[in-house]
């Protein structure tokens, strides 16, 4: 596989050469871009000799004549590690700068990241790295702990860079499950659906499409083939997934049983609308001083239609209940056809429709239940889809 190492200004930068030798001992190809702070430990000609690759330090550097490196790179990158990774390269990443070639690869790339921090103590839990680390996690990145000890101003604490075995494995861990779904095909319902009541008005839900996006990053991210049929959400959907954007439940059902029976695994995330108008209105509804009563009629479960429509496809559920209680989800399964549902408790502030982190319960059409614990939607979709993956082994 193909590694990025990114190597930043700390003292421990010199590690980074062992760490390059110890990748491309388990057969990867190892490239390496310093910051102009690294230079101040280490040299590009050191890595260049250990890798035999080039080494790129200037964002405007070209190895290859013709074609820019920093797009180049981050492509072929199948990780990218960084390590040492100091307080201001953390906060760099955070924050989306690109003012290095480092950090203009870190922003080009889709690929999962490792960070390795490294730096004084001190610095290690100042609020604006910790802050840092938790967006950086948030956003699907892989840290890997300083550990304890003597550190290079004379000082004891936690900002040594973490052992290179605990690097490589984690590499490993990485890479592993960034092509544990090769060869599958996703397709994922998200976002909140619309039902027109008249050309102005609509009847919808609080749904952001946050969670949809989450597992559609999440299964590119294990290198699955990602379609999504989006209602019409806020959160973005990630590059590399391929988008049907629908309005209503009735085109996001028809949409989903065309589509399901070429594919291996349903994610309805998807907050589809259970009714909509027998009737949506021409023009505008005008007000008067009267009551007014909607004529709804249900609209068809899309979950449900697809587990006929595409008997052979690994179907999963979500359902935001709004108590932490999993009794209605449980039901759904076999109402559905579901091979697993995973149930959130809207009641909380913390994994209502809108936040940043959920706390799924999934649960499996044999009874079991797993619990992801309070963490963000990427790594719930994460843990989710690794679930799956185990419960699909131990069941053949
Ligand atoms: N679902 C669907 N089509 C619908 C309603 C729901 O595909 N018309 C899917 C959702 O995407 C989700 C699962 O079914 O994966 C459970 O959705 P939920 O709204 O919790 O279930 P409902 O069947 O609508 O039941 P209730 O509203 O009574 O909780």
């Amino acid at each position: 596989m193909n590694i990025l190492l990114g190597v930043s200004g700390s003292v421990s930068a010199y590690r980074a050469a062992d760490l390059s030798r110890e990748l491309m001992r388990q057969g990867h190809t190892v490239r390496v871009c310093l910051t102009d702070a690294a230079q101040n430990f280490v040299s590009a000609v050191l890595f260049e000799t250990l890798t035999s690759q080039p080494c790129l330090v200037d964002t405007f550097e070209e190895p290859t004549v013709g074609r820019m490196a920093h797009i180049d790179w981050a492509r072929q990158a199948d990780v990218i590690v960084i390590a040492p990774a100091t307080a201001n390269t953390i906060n760099k990443l955070a924050n989306g700068l690109a003012d290095d070639m480092l950090s203009t690869l870190a922003l080009v790339t889709t690929r999962p990241m490792i960070i390795c921090p490294a730096m004084n103590p001190q610095m290690y839990v100042h609020e604006t790295v910790q802050t840092s680390l938790r967006h950086l996690i948030s956003r699907g990145a892989t840290v890997v702990e300083p550990t304890e000890g003597d550190v290079a101003s004379g000082e004891t604490g936690v900002g040594k860079l973490a052992p290179i075995e605990r690097i490589v494995e984690c590499v490993e861990e990485v890479l592993f499950s960034s092509q544990a779904l090769i060869g599958k095909k996703i397709l994922i319902t998200s976002g909140p659906t619309q039902e027109p009541i008249d050309s102005v008005r609509y009847i919808s839900n609080h749904s952001s499409g946050k969670m949809g996006s989450a597992v559609a990053k999440a299964a590119l991210q294990m290198g699955a083939e990602v379609t999504v049929i989006a209602g019409p959400q806020s959160e973005p959907l990630p590059i590399g997934a391929k988008v049907h954007s629908v309005t209503t439940a009735q085109q996001m059902h028809d949409q989903a049983v065309k589509l399901a029976p070429s594919f291996d695994w349903v994610i309805a995330v998807a907050a589809v609308a259970d009714y909509r108008m027998s009737a949506p209105i021409e023009g505008k509804l005008r007000r008067t001083e009267d009551s007014m009563t909607l004529d709804l009629v249900a609209n068809p479960d899309v979950i449900a239609a697809v587990a006929k429509a595409a008997p052979n496809a690994l179907l999963v559920g979500f359902a935001a209940e709004p108590t932490s209680e999993t009794t209605m989800a449980q039901e759904k399964i076999k109402r559905k056809g579901l091979f697993a549902i995973a149930a959130n408790d809207i009641s909380n502030p913390s994994t209502t429709f809108g936040s940043a982190q959920n706390h799924l319960k999934l649960i499996f059409n044999d009874g079991s239940i797993a619990e992801s614990g309070l963490t963000s939607k990427f790594q719930c979709s994460i843990w989710l889809l690794k679930q799956i993956i185990y419960k699909c082994a131990n069941k053949s």
